[in-house]
């Protein structure tokens, strides 16, 4: 979603807040946009559209070089995409940039017009703005905590007041904000990218910490105004991590690096050959008492969470039940004290799934995340947390964080059926094992990806095209159709192959892509069949099954083989030309495969 960057410091801000901003895009926005402090003057410029645009909008202003700003990419909520609504917004004394929404900006609005002021955006940002206008008699700290106090909603604010140059007020509540620390220079930024190329020391702000950054020092505040301490933390990504390094894309980059990130999150949780989740809370005498066990998140997370459940249910026999964040927050869940709540999330900041597991913190049950951004508002939230080690994911399109997040869950069920007297030590030895064999495994299938490219050229321009399978083939058929959509625009919809006769087979008529998932070998045959009844109405069907399963005549007009392997792990292999196949076929319709339209990053908003 949007994206900040504050600086003060020597360099010309306008270069850091454009490369910071750069580093930001990947989060999805559609404006952008600076605020400079100019001597006592605050200039800002921002536009509709690409930061490009933007770029060329402040070098025909030829300003002169200006050492403290903030900056801003916007992915519209309160109003259209247009040079008005983008941010910064201003008042002669005061200009903002906001992450999140400020839920009762209609009634501070109204009170703000009897006041005087006067409004020309549809945002909730100007009411903002305005609202700390009118609370600043001075001292901006006291502005900021006075304002702050009357706002319901979540916000990340980056702050200039006229009458302070070469300071930038920070402020967070429910939307993620960090501090940089530099020599002679400060930073504040909504994500650790934007600030890789100049520090790898920061701070995460929490909820409703102000933090004040001069040149030379980093001041916090609680949101009352009394100072507090911070915590200093290093960055472990690089600039590299965080560039496409030879890639054409990230997405592709990312897809590459999946063997890599199962390396480093499974190794260090596997001793003497079995799974070890190395958290002392969750011994196999704690993991025993676990009565029921809830996956819950969004979108790709949430799909990783249908695998766990089945490897849950299969491995440890323990019922599972995946759910998707947003309805779980609103529906009243049963919870017991005995369940245990699994919160998955690449970024940790997602809105829906952090009010998941606020809901059961709040219902008396224990919450593990399984979060890939260190210190995000999830991790620190749980009560333990197992981080997937995939690096920087920057592709709106997630790959890699979904391929580490079911390693993470394949480990969490095996210890938990260790526990539960499911599977003996020589079974789960066998099976981590094997585990560990899947980058190698992953490797070979990307090695040879000439048949998927071929693949995506035969399905490009198919307007609505059909993923189905049983069991973890339908959990991934669902990720692969997500997948499709979002990067390629074609509309897909997956189904439980089972299901597809109960209604949806009346669309399938002569030509339609069918692709069909069938890895298990118990349900294979019925799979089969299912596909035999698209055959015979029509469809044009492409089958991803192993290598030495029999495929009866007429049944598929494409065969993907994917290597023998455990079938508990096929997932991990199966996801993999699935990608591939959504990512060329984006590739060939000249979509924008990193940053596809009307989508961001990290949802922060609900
Ligand atoms: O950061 P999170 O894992 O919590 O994000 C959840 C979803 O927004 C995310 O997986 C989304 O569905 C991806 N764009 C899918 O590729």
């Amino acid at each position: 979603m949007c994206g900040i960057v504050g600086y003060v410091g020597g360099y010309d801000c306008k270069d850091v807040l454009m490369e910071g901003l750069s580093k930001l895009e990947y989060r999805g926005y559609d404006s952008a946009g600076v605020a400079l402090h100019m001597g006592r003057d605050i200039t800002v410029v921002k536009a509709k559209g690409r930061l490009a645009v933007l770029k060329e909008k402040l070098e025909s202003k030829n300003l002169p070089v200006c050492h403290c700003g903030i900056g801003h990419t916007r992915w519209a909520t309160h109003g259209v995409p247009s040079d008005v609504n983008s941010h910064p917004h201003s008042t002669p004394r005061v200009s903002i940039v906001h992450n999140g929404i400020i839920e009762n900006y209609g009634k501070l609005k109204e009170d703000l017009i009897k006041k005087g002021y006067e409004f020309v955006s549809e945002t909730d940002t100007e009411v903002l703005v305005k609202l700390i206008d009118s609370c600043y008699t001075g001292d901006p700290l006291l502005a900021l905590t006075r304002a702050l106090a009357l706002v319901r909603g979540s916000y990340g604010l980056a702050v200039l007041f006229k009458d302070f140059p070469d300071i930038v007020y920070a402020a967070r509540r429910e939307s993620p904000l960090i501090v940089g620390f530099g020599k002679g220079q400060n930073f504040v930024a909504s994500d650790v990218p934007a600030l890789l190329k100049y520090t790898r020391e920061y701070a995460v702000l929490d909820e409703g910490d102000i933090a004040v950054l001069t040149r030379d020092k980093i001041d916090f505040y609680n949101e009352f105004g009394t100072p507090v301490e911070k915590n200093h933390l290093t960055a472990d990504w690089d600039m590299e991590a965080a560039e496409k390094g030879g890639f054409p894309h990230f997405m592709l980059k990312e897809i590459y690096e999946q063997p890599e990130a199962i390396q480093k999150t499974v190794g260090p949780r596997v001793q003497n050959g079995l799974p070890d989740l190395r958290i002392p809370q969750l011994s196999d005498e704690a993991l025993a008492k676990i009565g029921r066990v809830h996956l819950v998140a969004c979108g790709t997370a949430m799909h990783a969470g249908m695998v766990g459940k089945t490897a849950i249910e299969k491995l440890a026999r323990v019922p599972a039940v995946t759910e998707i964040a947003s309805e779980f927050r609103y529906r009243d869940p049963i919870l017991s004290p005995e369940d245990l709540v699994i919160i998955i999330s690449q970024s940790g900041e997602t809105s829906d799934t952090k009010a998941a597991l606020e809901l059961a913190k709040q219902r008396g049950c224990k919450v593990l995340a399984i979060v890939n951004v260190v210190g995000s508002s999830i991790a620190r939230a749980a009560d333990y947390v197992l981080y997937t080690y995939a690096g920087p994911e920057i592709a709106v399109a997630s790959t890699k964080a979904y391929m580490v997040q079911l390693s993470v869950l394949y480990l969490f069920a095996m210890r938990l059926a260790m526990a539960k007297g499911k599977l003996d030590e020589a079974q789960a030895r066998r099976l981590t094992a094997e585990l560990l064999q899947t980058g190698e495994k992953i490797n070979g299938i990307l090695e040879n990806c000439d048949q998927i490219k071929f693949l995506a050229s035969k399905f490009m321009n198919a307007s609505d095209l059909f993923f189905m399978g049983r069991g973890f083939d339908y959990a991934l058929s669902l990720e692969a159709s997500l997948k499709l959509k979002e990067i390629s625009y074609i509309h897909s919809e997956a189904y439980a192959a089972g299901e597809l006769k109960h209604g949806t087979i009346s669309l399938i008529e002569q030509g339609t892509p069918v692709i069909a998932l069938a890895t298990q070998k118990d349900i294979y045959e019925k799979t089969i069949s299912n596909i035999k009844e698209t055959k015979s109405r029509g469809a044009n069907t492409l089958l991803f099954t192993t290598q030495n399963q029999p495929v009866p005549d007429g049944v598929a007009d494409y065969v993907v083989r994917l290597p023998e392997f455990e079938e508990l792990f096929m997932p991990m292999l199966l996801i993999v030309p699935l990608q591939l196949f959504a990512y060329y076929v984006s590739v060939l319709r000249g979509c924008d495969v990193d940053k596809p339209r009307n989508l961001a990053k990290s949802v922060t908003v609900e």
